[in-house]
């Protein structure tokens, strides 16, 4: 049978020769370059697939070597070289220098924020401000002091930190269980307590509880109930307290004892992350002064 290419009268167009009740259907090519660009795009499918990780296959990597993962990594690098010279400085630059400098204070505090949001806002709450048992660290109440020095020694070291030498130990003793104090005295020395801040429920019981508070209580927490930081003993004649200041919560600490533990953080963070930390408490927490 001959092949004779007809050709659509109206377009001059060649047909395939299919005809459906005497409609015929025209043979219109692809493109050129559209036909080329389609190759084009399956070459390169094919490419990419040798070149990178396309194959879900785990650990699949392509002749080039690409994961998602080590451009990761290299970005991280990258971030990491270029904050490098200011991370040095502020290992090699004392924290009452870097609060005299203005680039550095920025950037410290800045870095500060960030991380005590990463590593310490669990415990003292997202602006510091603390919870029972956790101090707030945005007053100007210090346990063990709140100079740029003693910040510093208490993130480095912690406190009660089992795992560091160099970390404070001293308790609240445990006098009701530890049978140093009766039930009686304890309940009589917490009167005392609350007098201290106009709120003894039972006169006669803190009269009788002032001499217990002198011979119990003064050698840690001063003669006047002022607090010492040298054994972080909390000022006890104020309306700031760690573990509350009701009278049940006072008869439990007086009875059972405290030792809030914060962790040493020497080992765990870099030197000028500790230094940022120092600078960032330090502002929150009334900007207290080294003694002249
Ligand atoms: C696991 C909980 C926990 C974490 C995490 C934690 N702390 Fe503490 N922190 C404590 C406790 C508890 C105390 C109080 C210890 C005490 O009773 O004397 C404390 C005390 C402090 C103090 C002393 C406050 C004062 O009044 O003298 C500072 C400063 C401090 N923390 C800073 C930090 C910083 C900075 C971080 C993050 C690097 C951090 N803490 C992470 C639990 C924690
Ligand atoms: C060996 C030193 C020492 C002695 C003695 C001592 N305390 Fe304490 N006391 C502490 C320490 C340290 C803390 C803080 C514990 C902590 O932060 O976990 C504390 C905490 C307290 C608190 C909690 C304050 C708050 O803000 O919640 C009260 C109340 C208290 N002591 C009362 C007394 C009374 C009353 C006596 C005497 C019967 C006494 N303490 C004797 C060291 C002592």
């Amino acid at each position: 049978m001959s092949h004779v290419v007809e050709r659509d009268e109206v377009t001059g167009t060649a047909t395939t020769g299919h005809e459906w009740d005497g409609i015929r259907e025209l043979n219109t090519p692809l493109p050129k370059w559209w036909l080329w660009t389609f190759y084009a795009t399956i070459a390169f499918a094919a490419l990419w697939v040798v070149l990178y990780p396309a194959l879900p296959i785990s650990g699949a990597t392509g002749l080039l070597g690409y994961t998602a993962r080590g451009a990761a990594d290299q970005d991280r690098a990258a971030q990491a070289s270029a904050a490098e010279p200011m991370l040095a400085r502020l290992r090699a630059t004392e924290p009452a220098q870097i609060v005299a400098d203005p680039d550095l204070r920025a950037y410290a505090m800045a870095g500060g924020r960030v991380a005590f949001a990463n590593t310490c806002a669990g415990c003292h709450g997202a602006g510091g401000q603390g919870a029972p048992g956790f101090p707030n660290l945005a007053d100007d109440e210090w346990l063990w002091g709140g100079t740029l020095a003693d910040v510093e020694q208490t993130i480095r070291h912690g406190i009660r930190a089992p795992d560091d030498d160099a970390s404070r130990t001293s308790l609240m003793p445990r006098f009701v269980a530890d049978g140093m104090l009766t039930a009686a005295q304890a309940n009589d020395v917490v009167e005392h307590v609350l007098s201290l801040t106009n709120r003894a429920t039972d006169a006669a019981a803190a009269r009788r509880g002032a001499p217990v508070f002198a011979e119990n209580c003064a050698s840690c927490h001063g003669e006047r109930a002022e607090g010492n930081r040298e054994m972080g003993a909390p000022r006890l004649d104020d309306q700031v307290w760690l573990f509350g200041g009701d009278k049940a919560s006072l008869l439990r600490t007086v009875s059972f004892g405290r030792g809030g533990v914060m962790p040493a953080w020497e080992k765990r963070l870099d030197p000028a992350t500790i230094r940022m930390l120092t600078v960032y408490i330090h502002s929150l927490g009334g900007t207290e002064a080294a003694p002249q």
